[in-house]
Formats: C-alpha cells, sequence, structure tokens
C-alpha cells in the first residue's frame, strides 16, 4: 500500500489518475452528485461521485468516518475553494472501496464541535481526529525534535532513568507502585529525574538530557497533569550563566523552528523579590502594563481608622490602577472583583474613581486634600482611572492584588493572544514557610545551592537566605526551572540540618546520593522545561488536556480506558495488600 498526502495533490496533476485512502469526513448530495470531503492527517480533498458511477449506490450508503480507497481522476473544481490547499481541484472517482466502515458515532468529528469535553475524552482516538487537537499533537512532536536538535548540537547525550525509583525531592506527593517480590515495600514513580541526573554528574556524563515523563500526585490545575512530561537537563563544570544560557537558546530555538518566532536573547531577569512587589506573582505575565504600586507612604497620616490600624501593624496599602475604565464599572462589578480578591486572603478591597479631577469610591470621603494630590501625582492619574486597593499582611496584598491584575488584563483584553513574553526570575529563596507543616521546607528542592554570601545565614537567619534558582517565565506561565546544586558535602549537612532533617532521615531518603557526592562531584547544575506547558504556549490553548495524546481528567482518571480501576482479589494478595478503606 502507498498512501499518498491529500494535500500533495494540485492542479499539477490535473488530467491524472490517482490513488487515495482515507476518512469520509463530510458528505453532501447535490442535485445528484455525491461530494464527499475525504480527510486524511495532511488534510481534506473533495471527491465527486456521479449518478451514472457504478460505485453510486454504496458512496450514498457510505457513513462519516468510514475509511475508504478511491481511484480517481483529477479534475479543475467549477469554483474553487479559497479555505483548502487543495480547493482548486476535485477528484472523478472512478473506484470506490470501502476499506472499513463507521458505526454512529458519539460525535460530531469537528473543530467547533460542542461536544462536552468528558465524551470527547471517552472517546479520545475520535477527539484526535479533529484537525485543532492533531495540530497540537504535531507541534508537540516538532518541539520535540527540535529540543533533540538543539542539545544534540550542544553536546549533551540522552539518557534514561528509572520509572520504578526511590522518591525523588520534588515535594508533591508520590504516585506508588507495589513490589511484589518485596512484599509490603513501595516504588515511587519519579516526580522527576533529579537525583539521577546528579548522579549522572557525579558518573562523568557531564551534559545530559532526556524527554521524560514525571508524576506527581498534586491538585491538577487547567496548567497541571498528575503525569507530564519535562525537558530535563543537567550540565557539568557550569555556572548559572552557562545553565541558563542552554536553556535559553534551547527555548529561541523551539520558537524558531516551530513558530517562525524570533526571540530576543539574553531574556529580561526578575528578581523573585521584585517580580512578588510588582506583579505580586513569581510567574508575572509581561504582556501588559498596570503593576502593583505601593501606596502606604501616601496613607502615613490617614483618618481611615482601618488603614491607620494596618500601618501600624506593619502592613501595607497597595493599588492597581485601571487607565480609563472608571465608568464602566458599577458598585457590583466592584463587589463581585472584592469577593474575588477574598478568595487570595485579601481583606476586602477599596476602591477609588478619579473623573473630573473628583475621587469618588469607598475611600474617597475621608481622603485629605494632600492624600488626593499624591495620589494623582505618584500614580500619573488621568481622567476616568479606577484605582483597586488592598491593604493588609504583605504577602496577601501582593497575592491577592496579582491575581486581580492577572483576571482584568484577561478580562480588559490587554492581552495580546499572538504576542510573547519572556523572562527569567532569579534569585527565589530558599525555603519557605509550610503552615502545613508549621515548618521551613525547600523552597526549590534541597539539593539547590544557596548564594555563597547566604550559606552562613542558613541556620541563623532562613528569611534573608536566596538561592541559585532561575525559573524561565513564559506569558504567565511557569515554563521551566532550575538551579546550581550544592556538590560540598559541609554544605549540603548544614542544608539538612536547616531543613530539620535528622541524619536517619536523610541517610533514608538520599543516603545513595550523598555517598556518591564522596567520590569527586563535579560542580553541576541544570534546568527542566514543562514540555506540555510549552505545547500549550505554542499552540495558543490554556487547557493543558489538549496537547496530551490521552490524558487525565481534574480527578485523575482516564475517561477512555478507566484507569485507575480495580484489580482481581488475586493480583492484591500477590502484592500482599488488603483494601480496607474505598
Ligand atoms: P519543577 O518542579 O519546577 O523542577 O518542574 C519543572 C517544570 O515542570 C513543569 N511542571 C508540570 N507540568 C505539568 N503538570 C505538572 N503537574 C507539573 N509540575 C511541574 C513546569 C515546571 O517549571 N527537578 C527540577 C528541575 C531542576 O532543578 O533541574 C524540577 O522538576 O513547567
Amino acid at each position: 500500500m502507498k498512501k499518498i498526502d491529500n494535500i500533495t495533490i494540485n492542479k499539477k496533476d490535473l488530467k491524472k489518475e490517482i490513488e487515495l485512502y482515507g476518512w469520509v469526513s463530510r458528505k453532501r448530495n447535490l442535485g445528484g452528485l455525491i461530494f464527499i470531503d475525504l480527510r486524511d492527517r495532511s488534510g481534506i480533498i473533495q471527491l465527486v461521485i456521479k449518478p451514472d458511477n457504478t460505485y453510486y449506490e454504496l458512496a450514498t450508503s457510505l457513513k462519516n468516518e468510514s475509511v475508504i480507497r478511491v481511484i480517481g481522476k483529477v479534475n479543475l473544481r467549477e469554483k474553487a475553494n479559497p479555505n483548502l490547499k487543495t480547493g482548486e481541484i476535485e477528484i472523478e472517482v472512478k473506484t470506490l472501496e470501502l476499506i472499513n466502515p463507521s458505526i454512529d458515532l458519539p460525535f460530531e468529528i469537528n473543530d467547533n464541535t460542542t461536544a462536552l469535553e468528558d465524551t470527547r475524552l471517552k472517546y479520545r482516538y475520535l477527539d484526535l481526529r479533529r484537525q485543532t487537537i492533531k495540530d497540537k499533537i504535531i507541534t508537540r512532536s516538532k518541539i520535540m525534535s527540535s529540543a533533540r536538535d538543539y542539545l544534540e548540537k550542544n553536546g549533551f547525550i540522552e539518557i534514561e532513568t528509572p520509572i520504578l525509583c526511590k522518591s525523588t525531592p520534588e515535594g508533591a506527593r508520590d504516585y506508588l507502585v507495589p513490589s511484589r517480590v518485596n512484599k509490603g515495600e513501595f516504588y515511587a514513580l519519579p516526580q522527576s529525574p533529579q537525583i539521577f541526573k546528579q548522579l549522572l554528574m557525579v558518573a562523568d556524563f557531564e551534559k545530559y538530557y532526556q524527554i521524560a515523563k514525571c508524576f506527581r500526585d498534586e491538585d491538577l490545575r487547567a496548567d497541571r497533569q498528575p503525569e507530564f512530561t519535562q525537558i530535563d537537563v543537567e550540565m557539568s563544570f557550569v555556572n548559572q550563566e552557562d545553565v541558563m544560557n542552554i536553556c535559553e537558546g534551547l527555548i529561541a530555538n523551539i520558537f524558531k523552528k516551530v513558530k517562525n518566532i524570533e526571540i530576543k536573547l539574553p531574556l529580561r531577569k526578575m528578581k523573585y523579590d521584585d517580580a512578588i512587589r510588582d506583579y505580586g506573582t513569581d510567574k508575572p505575565d509581561l504582556r501588559f502594563d498596570m503593576m502593583i504600586k505601593d501606596i502606604t507612604n501616601i496613607f502615613k497620616d490617614t483618618d481611615i481608622t482601618f488603614i491607620k490600624d494596618i500601618i501600624n501593624n506593619e502592613g501595607i496599602v497597595n493599588v492597581i490602577v485601571v487607565k480609563d475604565k472608571a465608568q464602566e464599572y458599577s458598585r457590583k462589578d466592584i463587589d463581585k472583583l472584592t469577593e474575588y480578591v477574598k478568595k487570595y486572603k485579601a481583606n476586602g478591597l477599596a476602591f477609588l474613581k478619579y473623573v473630573d479631577e473628583v475621587f469618588t469610591g469607598s475611600l474617597a470621603k475621608n481622603l485629605t486634600d494632600k492624600e488626593k494630590e499624591l495620589l494623582v501625582s505618584n500614580l500619573d492619574l488621568n481622567n476616568n482611572d479606577l484605582l483597586l486597593i488592598v491593604s493588609g499582611d504583605y504577602n496577601n496584598v501582593k497575592t491577592s492584588l496579582g491575581a486581580l491584575r492577572n483576571k482584568l488584563g484577561h478580562e480588559l483584553g490587554l492581552i495580546d493572544d499572538a504576542h510573547y513574553e519572556l523572562l527569567w526570575v532569579t534569585d527565589f529563596p530558599v525555603f519557605e514557610y509550610s503552615e502545613l507543616e508549621d515548618r521551613y521546607i525547600a523552597c526549590h528542592h534541597p539539593f539547590t545551592m544557596p548564594r555563597e554570601e547566604d550559606i552562613d545565614k542558613l541556620l541563623t537567619d532562613k528569611k534573608k537566605c536566596y538561592a541559585k534558582a532561575y525559573d524561565i517565565v513564559i506569558n504567565g506561565y511557569e515554563a521551566g526551572g532550575g538551579s546550581i546544586r550544592i556538590h560540598d558535602e559541609k554544605v549540603q549537612q548544614l542544608m539538612f540540618e536547616a531543613l530539620g532533617l535528622t541524619k536517619e532521615e536523610v541517610n533514608n531518603k538520599f543516603g545513595f546520593l550523598i555517598d556518591a557526592f564522596k567520590y569527586g562531584t563535579p560542580p553541576h547544575g541544570g534546568f527542566a522545561l514543562g514540555l506540555d506547558r510549552l505545547v500549550m504556549l505554542l499552540t495558543n490553548t490554556t487547557n493543558i488536556r489538549d496537547v496530551i495524546a490521552f490524558p487525565k481528567t481534574a480527578s485523575a482518571s482516564c475517561l477512555m480506558s478507566d484507569a485507575p480501576n480495580d484489580v482481581s482479589d488475586d493480583q492484591l494478595k500477590d502484592l500482599g495488600i488488603k483494601i480496607i478503606n474505598k
């Protein structure tokens, strides 16, 4: 069988007889002529079957999505269809063969389907026939091959690491796999190849990469899957700049090859603390302005009691200015925004409207003339500007205004979807405080190198310790991240101590890595890009399921195969497992 792609047929083939294979995408009967859109992976071509054709009856009975073979003559169309690559020609069918019929479809296979996502996921093999999904999967393949191409040209070698392993240090919940041979014991699926890639540096592979499957049992969001893929890289004898250069070169190469977009390098860098201060997030979307401004000072002598109390308790007052929108926002709209910021632990949302040089709004009555003047000059206010103000604890104020900024950016159409803004966020804190565990945990992972000047603060001043860690952010998404690793045993011990890990815990969890580091460890560092997120960004979708051939739902199940599912008692017995709670 030598199949040719539909879209390779064009006017140069006029009058030729050709053989085509594909699916019946659409069928119409116009004045006795049957028109079939024949679809294959490459696209659509139009077939025509005349009433006197031997295969006319067969053509009439064909159901959509059946697989057929035709032999026919290439003719010029009476009226060209500019929307199709093959729009100037059509195939006058001579022979038609039904290779495999389709039964009635659960939903129509077209780009604008109204089918529910659950239905589409149950019949994912049909959903994948839709061009918009197929294109995304093809883009994914192009991204992988251009990543491999770039990395291999730069001397990296691809090495696979185990899937059945010991818990890795990314900090999400593990997926566990029971061992039959060692009853009562479990493997963990890797949250990333982190430990193995560091061991490969000890093993002198110097430049490693892998397109690696990772598994994390965490709450799912629109940009998270329990099973996802990383482009994972590690390098020896490097500093932070070297690793970042390779990473941004890799991204630029992908953008160029896949989208023909030129990314200007080096990328902009922003420190973590500055990102939080100005955008309320460590993944700022720089496609629009509307930065968060601090106006605590303007209110230092305020008569507004609740703000006075907040400032006296070391709180802050911050604002985002929505340009030229004051009159568009009703009280009700602002109430909705208030509910929204409360989800991010804001105490509330105050507002001011600046129209015809007069302030109105929830704080207006108690503003002094001086405060008004300072607001206008410090915030560069113009007529019809809307001020949305949150006051309180630093983190809550920043996080809630950051979320509000993103929401408004989208709602007000301030974002050009065809535009990409990339940046590095650097100097992450070494530690973050976990309310859940009531202790400091590693912000990245425990092998991340602190800045030299912060090493002696690891035990004494955790809040002021920053790491040689960096994230690459694209259009408000964390597309990847990495760090320089600790290769000095003493610093590593200090780090474990700072994290409150006992010697026993360390040995139990990472003993083999610590042992390996005793045999001559090169300075090393690396990064991992979230492949799924890159595909999302390059195919302009906000739904991660669109870019994975067989994705999981928000409750981590596969609607098509029904995984996860019950297993037989015998299987459980083999594993020495009893289900006590379901
Ligand atoms: P990190 O945990 O930051 O780093 O992960 C790297 C990148 O992987 C992507 N990602 C995800 N994508 C989809 N679904 C998920 N559940 C998910 N979780 C993470 C993100 C993220 O930036 N070992 C380190 C890397 C290193 O230090 O070299 C690591 O895994 O795009």
